[in-house]
């Protein structure tokens, strides 16, 4: 049932290229210049005539929404607003007619994210899921949705669904951009090939397997690791440190690069692991700037560069290289390694990979 693999959390890690592609099939169409996602074409005016969109989710689930905003904000241009969606449910929200409530869950089975979209139907807002289960609860109690087509999910540690989440809310973004012209034809055809692409370069970024575990093997005992990332790389800091935590039980934090000298930079000293996330794409000379300061307090440092870097690689302790991909859709390759490594280090610790202590796969209790 596992595949050949140890822990169902490996398996699932690799099954990312086809379920990834599973996602997409038969609603990317990058030769014809289409995206067709049912759920969206139905309501499409709903959409182009929100206000804004909101974004309730829970755990990794409102990891990916975080990434959504970002890229529907910057595809799209609709003001995007994510919650976590156990603060959103008891902080008596602002919630009008013309909000869509995204709604993205896993399992589908959540109780906070369920209380979110019930509340938010109350208010009259339209409610769209993104869920993997499929008949769950939540994906029954939305008015309209996209499942993920990731299979199975059975590590409690969330993996695939990270990534599918991440791509059915990218080509929603970009079918809001087709709609509104808010991006340029040759932009908006550039990502359909970029996106159809993807699964082979996850593929590659799946061979750094070896020095994931080879970089595990260093950091095994670490009390502490902090992730670092800028912009669409923000979050995947914070879901990189949430896999650590989750399964290795080493405690980890995720902040936006620059924030660091805001405090946490008081933290680092030579015992230090810094995971930064630094591709080429992204914000690229500032994150230099933030490896270096790192650098002069003697962190320990672990950076995830595009193939072929040699500024990141000269300053670093360790490096993992994935493929080249526009800044944008970059979280869907930068994650992978980052997956690796927590499930390398809390393999070496002797942890319960698939079933951590205190955790369960669906959270139905608030
Ligand atoms: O099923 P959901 O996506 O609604 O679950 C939300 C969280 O409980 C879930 O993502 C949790 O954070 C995972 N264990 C993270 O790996």
């Amino acid at each position: 049932e596992k595949g050949g693999y140890d822990h169902f959390m490996l398996k699932e890690i690799y099954e990312q290229p086809n379920v990834i592609k599973d996602t997409y099939r038969g609603r990317l169409h990058a030769n014809k210049g289409l995206i067709q996602m049912a759920g969206i074409e139905d309501n499409l005016e709903k959409f182009l005539n929100a206000d804004r969109i909101l974004i309730v989710a829970c755990g990794t689930s409102w990891h990916a929404g975080l990434v959504a905003e970002y890229i529907i904000e910057e595809f799209a241009r609709i003001p995007v607003e994510v919650e976590y969606a156990s603060e959103f449910r008891y902080r008596n929200p602002i919630i009008n007619k013309n909000d869509v409530v995204i709604a993205i869950s896993q399992s589908g089975e959540t109780a906070d994210t369920l209380a979110a979209i019930k509340l938010s139907k109350e208010k009259g807002a339209f409610v769209f899921g993104v869920c993997n289960v499929v008949g769950s609860s939540i994906s029954r109690e939305t008015h309209a949705g996209a499942y993920t087509h990731a299979g199975p999910e059975i590590g409690v540690a969330s993996t695939k669904a990270f990534t599918t989440q991440i791509t059915v809310l990218t080509m929603i973004a970009l079918r809001l951009a087709k709609a509104k012209g808010t991006l340029s034809n040759s932009d908006f055809h550039r990502y359909l090939q970029e996106l159809e692409l993807i699964p082979e370069k996850v593929a590659e970024a799946l061979t750094t397997n070896d020095k994931a575990k080879e970089i595990a093997a260093k950091f095994k005992d670490a009390p502490n690791c902090l992730y670092l990332g800028r912009g669409y790389n923000f979050p995947v800091a914070l879901e990189g440190a949430l896999k650590l935590k989750e399964i290795s039980y080493i405690h980890a934090e995720g902040y936006p690069a620059a924030e660091m000298k805001h405090g946490p930079i008081a933290l680092i000293d030579e015992h230090m692991p810094v995971v930064v996330i630094a591709p080429k794409q992204g914000h690229y000379d500032k994150v230099v700037s933030n490896i270096q300061e790192i650098k002069s307090r003697s962190g320990k440092i672990i950076a995830v560069v595009t193939k072929g870097d040699t500024q990141v690689r000269e300053l670093a302790d360790y490096v993992i290289e994935i493929p080249n991909t526009s800044d944008a859709l970059s979280p869907l390759l930068t994650t992978i390694p980052l997956q690796l490594l927590s499930y390398h280090i809390a393999v070496m610790r002797g942890c319960n990979v698939d079933q951590p202590r205190n955790l369960a796969k669906s959270v139905t209790v608030e």
